[in-house]
């Protein structure tokens, strides 16, 4: 279980906030703005080194400082808890540290501590872009596949010089040809991760959404960027004249999406909001269970429990997350919206949020 000790400071409202949270379940409960959400916030930082909730690192860090700091102390199987811990300054400089070394980025807390959240935000997996989907298979992709952020990393600087090159214009076919063996062979790559990872995925995430729901039936299609019938090398052949054109590569990887079905079209033009909601925990649950059954840890972040969902699919969520047998936290304005009756052998840590302080209130196993 990854985080046994978490200190943050200066994110939001939470000047410092330290506590020692239950390996299993926590339950953060307070008032509206009492800083609920910036709890996760920081623990998303501390993965991602970026937040959920905005993509300037100004607006996180708290009024009238400098820098917001979150250190924490992770589980390991053997051993003394590893020391990691993210810096982040107003100027934009960010400074990761593992055991007090710097490291090279922020990918390295990544791979130590990866998290996964459900928000009231969480149906712009549906709902958003193309590149939302894409961030979600890449993040599968990433820990399963350990050659994959190499090969995304040298794919995505080639697309960029050939963009770079085609916007200037003046480019010959011919040239353009010989620039392209390294981002047909990294794409490919990519694609073929990225392939492979959705497969796993789907029956995982077919039988997740049916524990939480026998009302819905859903598919999954990857749609890789280019016609499925050829492969890149085909694709950016065809397409080279139209890019020299268009002055951008229009065909490939980069165009890559995850398509969610029912039997009627789009889920997202045909369920609502709360089932939306179902859909998305369950894409969540699944890439999480895929990680936890390679033996990795992993962090739920649950913020807002109740928002979209009935009382029978709160509990439903929970049950499921609390079988997965991760690290969880869930956040909630009301506390018996999360009154839900966890297993005896369960530690449950409830806290509660005033003002930006955190204290227990209760600890330990359930009683039976
Ligand atoms: N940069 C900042 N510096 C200081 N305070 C901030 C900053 N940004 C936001 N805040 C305040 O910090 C608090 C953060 O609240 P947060 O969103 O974590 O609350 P919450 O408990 O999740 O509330 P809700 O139940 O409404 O979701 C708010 O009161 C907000 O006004
Ligand atoms: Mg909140």
């Amino acid at each position: 279980m990854p985080l046994v000790r978490l200190d943050i400071s200066h994110v939001r409202n939470l000047s410092s906030v330290r506590f020692e949270p239950s390996p299993q379940v926590n339950v953060i409960v307070g008032k509206n703005g009492s800083g609920k959400t910036s709890v996760l916030e920081a623990i998303h930082l501390l993965s991602f080194g970026r937040s959920f909730r905005s993509h300037k690192h100004k607006t996180y860090i708290q009024h009238e400082n400098d820098a917001c700091i979150v250190f924490a102390q992770l589980h390991q199987k053997q051993g003394s808890p590893i020391r990691v811990g993210l810096q982040r300054h107003r100027d934009g400089q960010i400074d990761v540290r593992i055991q007090g070394q710097r490291a090279q980025s922020v990918i390295e807390l990544a791979e130590r501590l990866p998290v996964q959240l459900i928000n009231p935000d969480a149906f712009r997996l549906l709902e958003g872009s193309p590149s939302i989907r894409r961030q979600f298979i890449d993040w599968g992709a990433f820990h399963f596949d350990k050659d994959f952020i190499q090969a995304w990393r040298g794919w995505q600087k080639a697309l960029k010089q050939r963009n770079t090159l085609l916007r200037r214009g003046k480019i010959s076919l011919s040239l353009l040809a010989a620039f392209d063996q390294e981002l047909i062979r990294l794409g490919e790559q990519v694609n073929q991760s990225r392939k492979a990872y959705v497969e796993k995925l789907t029956p995982h995430f077919v039988k997740v959404l049916s524990l939480l729901t026998t009302e819905l039936s859903v598919s999954l299609q990857f749609f890789q960027g280019w016609d499925a019938q050829k492969n890149l090398a085909m694709a950016v052949e065809a397409g080279r004249e139209r890019d020299i054109e268009l002055g951008y590569t229009h065909t490939g990887p980069q165009r890559a999406d995850l398509r969610v079905k029912t039997a009627t079209g789009d889920a997202l033009d045909t369920l609502s909001r709360g089932q939306q909601k179902l859909v998305v925990s369950a894409l969540k649950i699944a890439q999480g269970q895929l990680l936890i059954d390679m033996g990795r840890p992993l962090v739920f972040l649950v913020d807002d429990l109740p928002a979209e969902l009935d009382a029978n699919h709160r509990q439903k969520l929970c049950q499921l997350l609390e079988s997965l047998n991760s690290q969880i936290f869930i956040t909630s304005v009301e506390p018996d919206t999360t009154d839900f009756t966890w297993a005896d052998t369960t530690d449950v840590r409830q806290f509660s949020m005033t003002n930006g302080e955190l204290s227990l209130l209760s600890k330990g196993l359930q009683e039976s």
